[in-house]
C-alpha cells in the first residue's frame, strides 16, 4: 500500500514530470505545433527525441493530457514500454484503448483494425503515446510500422507519439528501421534550456507553487552554468538549495547557496 505523502516530503522543485509545472519556451512552442499538426492533420508518426531529463515525459504527458481532455479523440499513453513480445505491447495498447483481447498478435491487429476504422468513421482521432520508445526493440518497431499502414487514401487511421532517448534515433536510423524512420511526418529534438528560459522556469514554477521567488539573477546564472540548462539538474540543484535557504531561516538564495549545494548533488 502507498502512503500519502506528508507536507515534510514537499519541494516545490520535485523533479516528477508533472505536465502542470511545464513552462513553455519557444522551442517547446515549435514541438508542440508539430506534434499538433501531424496528430491533427492525421498524419500518421511523430518522434520527440532528446538527452535524459530535458523533458521528454513531461511534455508527452502535456500532450496526452491536453488530447484526452479532447472529446474527438481516443488516447492511450504507454509510460514504459517493457513488453516481452509485440503480441504483448499490441495487446497492452489495444485494452487500454477498449478494443476487445484477442489471443494472437494477427487477431489482435485485425481487431484493432475494424475498431480504427468504426472510430475514423465515427470522427474520432486515435492518438497513441509512447514514453521511453529507446527500449522498442526491432520488432516492436516493426510493429508500429505495421499500425501506420492502417490508413485511408488520405489519412491514418492512428496517430503515434514516440518520445525517447537519443538511441532511439540511432535506432530509427539503421537499416532495419528505414521503413518506420521514413513514415516519421515531424521529427523533433528538445534542446536544453538558455540562461533566460532557465530563469523562466523557476519563476514558472514558483508561481504555480505560490511562493516567492529566492533566486538573484546572479543565483540564476550559477546554476545555468553547472547545469548546462538540463531542466531535471536545475531543479534538483534548486531543490536543495531552497531546503538549505529554509534551513537557514533566509529569503534568498545567492550564488554561494547554489554552489555549496552542487557537489551535494549529481548533477
Ligand atoms: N520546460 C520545462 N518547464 C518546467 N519543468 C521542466 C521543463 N522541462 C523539464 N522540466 C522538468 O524537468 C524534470 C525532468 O523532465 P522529464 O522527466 O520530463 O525528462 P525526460 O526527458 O523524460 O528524462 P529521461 O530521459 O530521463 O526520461 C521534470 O521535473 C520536468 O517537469
Ligand atoms: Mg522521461
Amino acid at each position: 500500500m502507498t502512503t500519502a505523502p506528508s507536507i515534510e516530503d514537499y519541494t516545490p522543485f520535485s523533479i516528477s514530470p508533472n505536465p502542470n509545472t511545464l513552462h513553455i519556451t519557444p522551442g517547446l512552442k515549435a514541438v508542440l505545433a508539430k506534434v499538433r499538426f501531424t496528430v491533427n492533420k492525421r498524419q500518421g508518426l511523430c518522434a520527440l527525441l532528446g538527452d535524459v531529463g530535458l523533458g521528454k515525459s513531461t511534455l508527452l504527458r502535456y500532450l496526452f493530457g491536453e488530447y484526452a481532455a479532447n472529446e474527438n479523440c481516443l488516447t492511450t499513453l504507454v509510460p514504459t514500454p517493457k513488453f516481452p513480445s509485440p503480441f504483448a505491447f499490441l495487446k497492452y495498447m489495444a485494452t487500454d484503448l477498449g478494443v476487445d483481447g484477442k489471443r494472437s498478435l494477427t487477431q489482435q491487429r485485425d481487431e484493432l483494425e475494424r475498431w480504427l476504422i468504426d472510430r475514423y468513421e465515427a470522427g474520432k482521432n486515435v492518438v497513441i503515446f509512447v514514453d521511453e520508445a529507446q527500449v522498442l526493440d526491432n520488432a516492436q518497431l516493426e510493429l508500429v510500422r505495421g499500425l501506420l499502414n492502417f490508413e485511408t487514401h488520405t489519412h491514418k487511421l492512428v496517430q503515434i507519439v514516440l518520445a525517447g532517448q537519443l538511441e532511439l534515433r540511432e535506432k530509427l536510423q539503421s537499416e532495419k528501421n528505414r521503413a518506420l524512420y521514413s513514415r516519421i511526418s515531424t521529427y523533433s529534438v528538445l534542446d536544453p534550456l538558455t540562461l533566460e528560459e532557465t530563469g523562466g522556469m523557476l519563476a514558472h514554477r514558483c508561481k504555480h507553487e505560490s511562493i516567492n521567488n529566492p533566486f538573484t539573477t546572479e543565483a540564476v546564472e550559477k546554476l545555468y552554468v553547472v547545469t548546462k540548462g538540463i531542466p531535471r539538474s536545475v531543479l534538483k540543484v534548486a531543490a536543495l538549495a531552497y531546503e538549505m535557504m529554509l534551513m537557514e531561516g533566509a529569503q534568498t538564495i545567492d550564488p554561494e547557496l547554489v554552489s555549496d549545494t552542487v557537489p551535494e548533488v549529481a548533477v
